[in-house]
């Protein structure tokens, strides 16, 4: 990202300490102690990071870097681990429980709170991953520890809050503590190059943005498609759904993207500019433009899975999958249908954008039959990261009966264009620009309470109309309802 980025004095500092709440957790295991250390092999990490550990758990230094190293064992191939011994010997760790006032001062003893507060060291970048109900207390701990000071970062995980109100109370929380441009909210899918890649795909070419809008696009598709179920994260999952799991987050920041302007800049202020305006212009939704889902017992690649109600082991009201279609009440976007879907143990796991663009005003091909379709781009983010482009071509033949067309597709399949560069881990590159101080890439309060504000609005919608997700067998496509909610305006969900 541009230095014009780092523009704020906030932001101006490289971190040197990194401390990490839920250190021991699944989050941490899985993803941000492989992408630290994936960082480091690669020498991206300031020299003198040191990354501090804290979790409810008994553990000295040792025993968190045995843990690290197991993590890394299951989660970091090989060829990515580098020196591992020097990557540990980062790593230090201090329990702590972060519900009550104690222990703070001992971690700031760990941290050493005189850089946070200012001298020649770098800065501190703080990492919550925890549950919501500890960001309060915790902020609040930190604060008397003297661990908010000017060169100190605060970067949160989902989920933050569960409606529009309990996001406002852990925003406020925060704020008291830090200013918003030390705030760094994650959504780890801005994390991802292909994600990523929209912006470049959209703003760094020609081709697209006169093309991008009512006159010439007809609809758009954005799914995210899961093959897993619970995952074991019980009581979290039953509580939150697809539509506040997802939508809320992942899904409305691919279509703010898809459907923001132009932003004057790649910096944070101008990105998330144009993001908010796209999620504030997004219509209220009715009852009847959603479908709701919870997966039965089914297959999924051949192989038997349980319903969400015996993984739950009690019926529940909660939906894993969501389809919606919504509108963006602008100039640019009147009358075209994003159509959005989500859910777990769909038959595979996909994540992409469909642009369905209009037929042509006039067909010259006269010939009945002959094959005419709408232009579309398909930008697949995972786990194919493709961009493809159908166009219309004309069948080889003498054409005695008419020029025959058929669709051909326009492909770059980004692996092979890029086949020199790594793959990453989205952690990898949002953990950097914590590290550094760039926002770009983390969402603003404004965001965050312009997509609550849409999500609690349809989720009193389906109180009022008393809805209840319908059925579906683990490893179809989702609830029929969800075929009829889009073919009922005469299109079909891209699979
Ligand atoms: C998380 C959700 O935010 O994203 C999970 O809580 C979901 O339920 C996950 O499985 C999907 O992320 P990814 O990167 O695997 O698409």
């Amino acid at each position: 990202m541009s230095d014009a980025s780092i523009s704020d004095d906030a932001n101006t500092f490289a971190a040197d300490r990194l401390l990490l709440f839920g250190a021991t957790g699944d989050l941490a295991r899985r993803k941000l102690i492989p992408s630290l250390c994936a960082l480091d092999a690669d020498g991206l990490l300031p020299e003198k990071l040191a990354i501090i550990g804290t979790a409810r758990s008994e553990m000295d230094d040792a025993q968190f870097r045995q843990m690290a190293r197991e993590a890394l064992e299951k989660h970091l191939p090989a060829r990515r681990r580098g020196s591992m011994a020097q990557f540990l010997n980062r790593l230090s760790y201090q329990p702590l429980d972060a519900s009550t006032a104690e222990g703070f001062d001992q971690l700031a003893e760990k941290v050493g709170a005189e850089g946070a507060a200012d001298g020649d060291r770098g800065g501190l970048a703080i990492f919550l991953s925890t549950a919501p109900s500890l960001f309060g207390p915790t902020i609040e701990g930190l604060r008397q520890a003297g661990l908010t000071g000017d060169k100190v970062r605060m970067c949160l995980e989902k989920p933050l809050g569960s409606d529009l109100a309990s996001s406002r109370e852990i925003n406020d929380a925060v704020a008291r503590a830090f200013p918003e441009d030390r705030i760094f909210r994650i959504d780890h899918y801005l994390g991802k190059e292909t994600v990523q890649n929209l912006l470049a795909l959209r703003f760094a070419n020609i081709l697209f943005e006169p093309i991008w809008n009512s006159n010439v696009i007809e609809h758009v598709q954005v799914t995210v498609a899961e093959t897993v179920g619970l995952e074991g994260r019980v009581s979290f999952y039953d509580d939150a759904g697809a539509l506040r799991d997802m939508v809320q987050n992942h899904m409305l920041q691919l279509l703010a993207l898809v459907a923001m302007e132009p932003p004057t800049s790649f910096d944070a202020t101008a990105v998330r500019d144009e993001k908010v305006k796209v999620l504030r212009a997004l219509r209220p939704v009715a009852a009847n433009e959603t479908v709701t889902g919870q997966y039965r017992a089914g297959a999924i690649s051949g192989e038997a899975v349980p319903g969400y109600d015996q993984e739950l082991g009690e019926a529940s009201d909660t939906e894993t999958f969501a389809a919606i279609k919504a509108h963006v009440d602008n100039w640019r976007w009147k009358g075209v249908p994003f159509y959005l879907r989500t859910g777990k143990r769909l038959p595979e796991r996909v994540t992409e954008i469909y642009v369905q663009f209009r037929c042509v005003p006039h067909s010259i091909f006269e010939a009945p039959g002959n094959g005419l379709q709408p232009n579309s781009l398909l930008i697949e983010i995972q786990p194919e990261e493709n961009v493809t482009l159908s166009l219309m071509a004309k069948v080889p033949g003498l054409d005695q009966e008419g020029v025959r067309l058929r669709e051909v597709p326009l492909e770059i399949a980004l692996p092979d264009a890029f086949a020199e560069s790594e793959r990453r881990i989205a952690y990898e590159r949002l953990l950097l620009d914590l590290i550094k101080g760039d926002q770009t890439l983390f969402v603003r309060r404004d965001e965050v309470e312009a997509q609550w504000q849409w999500i609690d609005a349809i989720r009193a919608a389906w109180v009022a109309d008393g809805v209840t997700p319908r059925t579906y067998t683990a490893g179809s496509w989702g609830p029929s309802a969800a075929i009829g909610l889009i073919e009922r305006d005469g299109v079909s969900w891209h699979e």
